[in-house]
């Protein structure tokens, strides 16, 4: 299943990278079918099977493949903007499958999503709140709302994806939110549903989530004392994966879900628990196959250059992520040095000091871990074209998911 080497040459299940390099060039984002399925049916297991409402974060990926196949699971979608909701609507997913985030809407997103009467909105601020009662009123609606509480709990994850503590911008005090429910009448258009929490993303320890269901329960008993009744609570996404080994099982890498869903339905066992995974659906599932274009030394550095980039895969620049690198035809001897990029900007490195095979021009290196927060925080820096995405079927089928953008779409814009 996935990626592996067979006969020192990496395939996706039983088709080897060379051919899809061959066939739709590089940089391009290769995804296993059978990966996706596994990831989507562990979440399944996990969390539908036992009652709790799983709302994919597409910010993640938005691919409509993928999308398809992990709502042919059962599970929602978790929107933040009017192009993920317009890709939700392309997909088909109904109004009730729906619910939007964000730290910020426009007029125009709440008004879209408010006609199509979508599940319910996560609201991060008291602004937000006037804003969706307002639009609500001069359309006739109603919207169910679940308000961002901000914990203040530390994930213990990279400080970039961090969100639920109070320096961060995510959510709302703890007063705050306890001040709008316990206001509830002075917004006659807003359901006040619940409340929801993200404390952060690529958590791998539970300690944190335990933490939040604590949180969650004192907080929710303080609401009971004050005759507030709210019927759900989204605890967010965040369940980490193994970058360090990118093939591994994300149960192996999480293996605390299922005992978190037992826990969190004794402790927070009067309401509807929702959550919004991400990363943990399609990080794994995807590599970035590149072209090795030449290698150079300046001083006594060493360096790789592809033909990928940091607009193809931020991550290691943004967070200073790691991503594992493999040659697609394995090496004995390595060198260490950086895998960098095209780009003109220094930050533009995939690998940093890392020991890695031997590479020659022509070769083709594998960046792993590509499935989230990859093709779906590409850009066109430096009018580089957007990369193509393509699906390794279960059946062996190279089958084109997004193909590369044509210069002549980048230059219509202007
Ligand atoms: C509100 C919210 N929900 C869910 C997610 C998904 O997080 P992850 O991909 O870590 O599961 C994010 C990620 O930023 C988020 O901000």
């Amino acid at each position: 299943m996935g990626f592996s080497y067979v006969n020192d040459r990496l395939f996706c299940q039983n088709v080897d990278l060379a051919a899809v390099a061959q066939k739709f060039g590089t940089p391009t984002y290769v995804y296993s079918e059978s990966i996706l399925k596994r990831n989507a049916q562990v979440i399944k297991n996990c969390f539908i099977d036992r009652g709790v409402q799983v709302s994919y974060a597409m910010k993640a990926n938005s691919n409509p493949e993928i999308l398809k196949l992990f709502r042919s699971y059962g599970m929602g979608v978790d929107i933040v903007s009017a192009g993920e909701f317009k890709m939700a609507q392309h997909i088909g997913y109904k109004a009730g499958e729906i619910n939007f985030a964000g730290v910020g809407k426009t007029n125009e997103e709440l008004t879209l999503a408010l006609e199509f009467g979508i599940d319910h909105f996560n609201v991060e601020s008291q602004f937000e709140l006037e804003l969706l009662e307002s639009r609500a009123a001069i359309l006739g609606k109603n919207a169910s709302v679940l308000l961002r509480l901000n914990p203040d709990i530390d994930p213990q994850t990279h400080p970039h994806i961090s969100t639920g503590l109070k320096k961060n911008k995510f959510g709302m005090s703890p007063e705050l939110v306890r001040h709008l429910l316990t206001h509830a009448k002075d917004y006659p258009h807003i359901n006040f549903d619940g409340i929801h929490c993200h404390i952060g993303s690529q958590i791998l320890r539970s300690q944190p989530f335990y933490d939040l269901i604590d949180y969650l329960a004192l907080f929710t008993a303080d609401l009971r004392s004050l005759n507030v009744e709210i019927a759900h609570l989204d605890l967010g996404g965040g369940f980490g994966v193994n970058y360090m080994d990118p093939f591994e099982d994300i149960l192996e890498t999480t293996p605390y879900l299922e005992a978190y869903v037992d826990v969190a339905q004794k402790k927070l066992s009067q309401y509807q628990l929702h959550i919004q995974p991400g990363r943990v659906l399609v990080a794994n599932s995807a590599v970035l196959l590149n072209r090795v274009l030449g290698t150079k030394v300046n001083g006594d550095h060493y360096f790789v250059v592809i033909d990928g980039a940091t607009t193809d895969l931020i991550r290691p620049a943004l967070y200073d992520a790691y991503h594992a690198i493999y040659s697609h035809q394995k090496r004995e001897t390595s060198r260490t040095g950086d895998v960098v990029g095209p780009v003109c900007e220094s930050s533009d490195a995939l690998a940093k000091q890392r020991e890695l095979p031997e590479f020659c021009t022509d070769d083709l290196l594998v960046i792993a871990s590509a499935g989230a927060y990859a093709s779906s925080m590409g850009s066109t820096y430096n009018l580089r074209p957007l990369s193509p995405e393509v699906l390794i079927t279960e059946a062996g089928e190279m089958k084109l998911i997004k193909r590369r953008q044509s210069f002549k779409e980048m230059i219509s814009l202007y």
